[in-house]
């Protein structure tokens, strides 16, 4: 089967990555050790896919400054298609402060410079990069305009929406919602958009009826180390996650999207695809950083070869 073509629409930033012992309360100070990584959460996406093995189109905004320079670089090389990125004179790249404690659980502020000011207008000029048959992957750090403006073209360009509505951001239309193929939620941003605190399958069920009732095709809400919960029309089910060590959750809900929209575009059966992102963001969080923790497409094999022994042992 011939592999769709993927582009993802969303932020990149220069992750400032403290490692601390554990997460700071209000008004302490902790000592912590400083990583600059490439980060962001549609950066971290298609570089997931890319690692798999994937070639994705970008549409971001980036500074004209040294972290611009830097992040446009380490998209490349991981293989993600950059033609369509804006490099915006007089605009800072975003940034990101990530703190990580030694459980993996993390705490981010985004100040997203240029990442802001994408338009209606930009990304209708970006979807011309959107090739015919594409799966179009979308995270909510896009304002909403130009969401809604990308989401619009969805008729005309006949591609196929995966929407990642974090971080979730009031307004955006009951048309876009209907335009929606996938969406992708996790447990906090489920709650944000339902008021349904997700806990397990049970608590998910209940929850996606409510998304379902937007308007969007299918939903599919990642619940962390409890697995994921798909549902759309005609069926639902939910997939326990693969257990690992946790050393670092950044970036976790990105691989699943990127490797779930990856594997969809090379012909993966939905149920199939979900396990296998699953097993992506598993990798990922075993790992520190964001892009730098996306796993190969071998790596990936190889887990899933090794969770198919331990489960017949
Ligand atoms: O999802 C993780 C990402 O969120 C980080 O890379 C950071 O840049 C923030 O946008």
């Amino acid at each position: 089967m011939k592999t769709r073509p993927l582009m993802f629409f969303g932020t990149t930033n220069l992750d400032l990555c403290f490692n601390v012992e554990r997460l700071p309360t209000p008004g302490e100070t902790l000592m912590g050790i400083l990583a600059r990584n490439p980060g962001g959460k549609g950066a971290n996406q298609a570089v997931a896919a890319a690692r798999l093995g994937l070639r994705p189109h970008f549409y971001t905004r980036l500074g004209d400054d040294e972290a611009g320079r830097r992040l446009l670089q380490s998209l490349a090389e991981a293989g993600v298609r950059t033609d369509a990125v804006e490099i915006c004179q007089g605009e800072p790249s975003g940034t990101a402060m990530v703190m990580v404690g030694d459980d993996g659980a993390n705490m981010i502020v985004i100040d997203p410079g240029a990442n802001l000011n994408a338009t209606a207008l930009t990304v209708e000029k970006a979807t011309g990069f959107i090739e015919p048959d594409a799966i179009v992957v979308a995270e909510m750090g896009i304002p909403v305009p130009a969401l809604e403006r990308l989401f619009e073209l969805k008729a005309d360009k006949g591609f196929e929406v995966i929407f990642n509505p974090a971080p979730v951001r009031p307004g955006l239309s009951a048309a876009a919602w209907r335009s929606i193929d996938y969406l992708t939620p996790n447990q906090s941003e489920t709650f944000e958009l339902t008021g349904v605190e997700v806990r397990d399958f049970g608590s998910a069920a209940r929850a996606a009826s409510k998304l379902l009732e937007l308007g969007t095709k299918a939903v599919l809400i990642t619940l962390g180390a409890c697995g994921a919960y798909y549902c759309d029309e005609s069926r639902s089910f939910g997939l326990p996650a693969f257990p690992v060590k946790v050393v670092d959750t950044t970036g976790a809900g990105d691989a699943f999207n990127g490797a779930f929209a990856a594997f969809l575009s090379q012909g993966v059966a939905v149920r199939d695809a979900i396990r296998k992102a699953m097993a992506v963001a598993a990798l990922c969080v075993s790992r520190r950083g964001a892009q730098d923790s996306m796993p190969t497409a071998r790596t990936v094999d190889e887990f899933l070869n090794q969770q198919t022994v331990l489960e017949l042992e």
